[in-house]
């Protein structure tokens, strides 16, 4: 066998602070089913949100290369926060190709916005970089983005995800009733009423734990707007990565699905993880932040 063929069956390594990734990573595992992932949740130094953009570049490099030397054929930064900060530094630093979840969402943003009037949200270090706005107003300079930090929605998905122990391939259907709690309808219309003021026609999810809110976020922005999921676009974007590098997995692969986490009681990762990916996490390590650096 040739390294070009057998390099075709290594797994797709996906990371983000924590569990919020396993958005994408489920909406990967949909999208390219005979694909293996291999996800690294910084359950430990989560949340990214809030640390400065230098700090996070530092981890998103030491979990790439570290993904690299697992042997991963391409690295999906499935976290906002670590692509606004890191995502050049990353893909001038690796091997493998690397895709970030900011640009797939941006590009959706721009193709489907008519009033040229989009609306982001996301953690702090994410909203505070530009990333997002550079990015949209790099594919199209006439639209207006109006941008805003919701770093409680993070703490609405965790906190949401630990009231409800349904059973796990459920989570996702059941966001509806789980999320739409007056506690957290105020919270989110405090965030996305001054968004709504601003006639926006599209609002990009630009943080991987958001698409667990959609019903709430949907609830409060009305019917008419376009809520852009970075996980789906992402997913996308892989696809056609791998594709034009001769990289997809041979459609008769049976996919393996590998977790590992820096926490230091990996308990929550798995029930949280699994009621996210959509089934259960079986094959978990842990993994010493020191093995890192
Ligand atoms: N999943 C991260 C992101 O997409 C948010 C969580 C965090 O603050 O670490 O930005």
């Amino acid at each position: 066998m040739n390294t070009a063929t057998s390099s075709t069956k290594l797994p797709i390594g996906v990371f983000d602070s924590g569990i919020g990734g396993l958005t994408v990573a489920r909406a990967l595992a949909q999208n390219l089913p005979q694909e293996s992932i291999f996800y690294f949740g910084d359950t430990l130094r989560c949340p990214y949100g809030p640390r400065s953009l230098g700090e996070v570049e530092r981890f998103a490099l030491q979990i790439s290369e570290w993904l690299v030397a697992q042997k991963v054929k391409l690295i999906v930064i499935a976290c906002n926060s670590a692509t606004a900060a890191g995502l050049e530094t990353i893909q001038r630093s690796v091997k493998v190709p690397v895709v970030g979840v900011i640009e797939p969402g941006a590009r959706a943003a721009v193709q489907v916005t008519a009033s040229r009037r989009v609306g982001v949200i996301g953690t702090i270090a994410t909203i505070e970089s530009s990333a997002y706005t550079r990015a949209i107003r790099s594919l199209d300079a006439g639209i207006t983005v109006f941008s805003a930090a919701t770093p409680r929605f993070v703490e609405i998905v965790e906190q949401g995800m630990r009231l409800d122990r349904s059973p796990i391939e459920d989570i996702m259907a059941q966001t509806a009733a789980l999320y739409i709690r007056p506690a957290f309808a105020e919270i989110a219309r405090d965030y996305l009423n001054p968004l709504r003021r601003c006639s926006i026609d599209t609002l990009v999810l630009g943080c991987t734990h958001y698409p667990l809110l959609m019903p709430l976020i949907r609830s409060i922005m009305g019917p008419d707007i376009h809520i852009i999921s970075s996980a789906e676009e992402t997913a996308l974007e892989v696809t056609s990565a791998l594709e034009r590098r001769n990289q997809l997995a041979p459609p008769e692969q049976l996919p393996t699905y590998s977790f590992a986490t820096t926490a230091l009681d990996p308990t929550d990762f798995i029930q949280l993880g699994g009621a996210i990916f959509g089934s259960a996490l079986t094959s978990v390590e842990t993994v010493d932040v020191k093995e890192l650096t």
